[in-house]
Parts: structure tokens; sequence; C-alpha cells
């Protein structure tokens, strides 16, 4: 049986500890999907087309990961693409909250189950947000990210 899965978030932008869990879930499985959403609670500093762009980029090495982007309900597009598996990373008990959540909700109204990596400890403080402020003040974020999102928010 081949199993493939998406892997949602808003990628705003995608850090090394989203890379460890794509790629973590990349070697368990046959086929993933990364795909780049909305997160309705956040307002993203990025613009789709370009977190698309950097996410790709950045998982072009993994011969199994797919990039999309979708603006709608994640069981939308998986149940449109007969996908019933997410892959989140969980990085510390402060995650799991909103994560089981939307787990939970995403099992009942579209059968989707989600499969939680928990991040490599050197990633358990590592976020988008964090990376953003840091790169808003001129601080180094290249142990944080790949050198091209690094280039990237150094242009703005
Ligand atoms: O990286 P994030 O911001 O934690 O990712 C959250 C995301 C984008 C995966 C979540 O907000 C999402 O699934 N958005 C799509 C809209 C949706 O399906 N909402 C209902 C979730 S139960």
């Amino acid at each position: 049986m081949s199993i493939t899965a998406v892997c949602p978030g808003s990628f705003d932008p995608i850090t090394n500890g989203h890379l460890d869990v794509i790629e973590r879930g990349a070697n368990r499985l046959d086929r993933l999907v990364v795909l780049c959403s909305r997160n309705p609670g956040k307002q993203p500093m990025l613009d789709a087309p370009e977190r698309l762009e950097l996410v790709e980029t950045c998982t072009a090495h993994l011969p199994n990961v797919e990039v999309a982007s979708f603006d709608g309900l994640l069981v939308e597009w998986c149940n449109a693409r007969g996908i019933d598996l997410a892959v989140k990373g969980l990085r510390a008990v402060s995650d799991f909250e909103a994560e089981m959540q939307m787990a939970q909700m995403n099992a009942h109204l579209g059968g989707v189950e989600t499969l939680f990596i928990t991040t490599r400890p050197v990633y358990s403080y590592l976020s988008s947000s964090l990376v953003k402020e840091i790169a808003r003040f001129g601080g180094d974020i290249s142990d944080f990210v790949p050198p091209v999102v690094a280039r990237r928010l150094a242009d703005r």
C-alpha cells in the first residue's frame, strides 16, 4: 500500500524546523505534499506565491516531496485528492492544545487523521514568528532558516 500525506502550514517563512519535520516525514512515507495554506489567525509577511517558491526551493532535494498551495479548508483539499493523512510537527506542550483541536476537527470534518512528529530538541524553540522578528531588527537568522530564506528576508 502506498501512503501519501499532506504537511500543511503557513510557512511564512519555511524554517529549518519545518524542513526537519518534512524530511523525517518524507523518509517514512511514499509521498508527502507540503501544502502552503492560510492560517486565518495570522497576517502573513510573505505573499502566497513567495512562500510557495521558497518551500519549493528548500525541498527540491527531496524526491518524494511535492509542493502546492491552497487557500481554503484543508479537508476539502485532501478529500478532493483522496489524501486522508496529515503530518505536523509538535514543538512543545504549548503547541499541543491547538494542534489537537485542529487534528480532531479535521478528522471530524473530512476523515483526515493527523500524525505528529516531535521536533528535534535543537528546533524546539524555533518559530517563523521569531525568525521574522529577529530579521526585522537586523539580527542573524542564518542558524534558523536555509540560506535562500535568510537572503530573502534580508532583502526586505
Ligand atoms: O503553520 P501554521 O500557521 O501553524 O498552520 C496552520 C494551518 C495553515 C495548517 C491551519 O490554519 C489550516 O489548516 N488552515 C487551512 C484552513 C482550515 O482548514 N482551517 C480549519 C482547521 S481545523
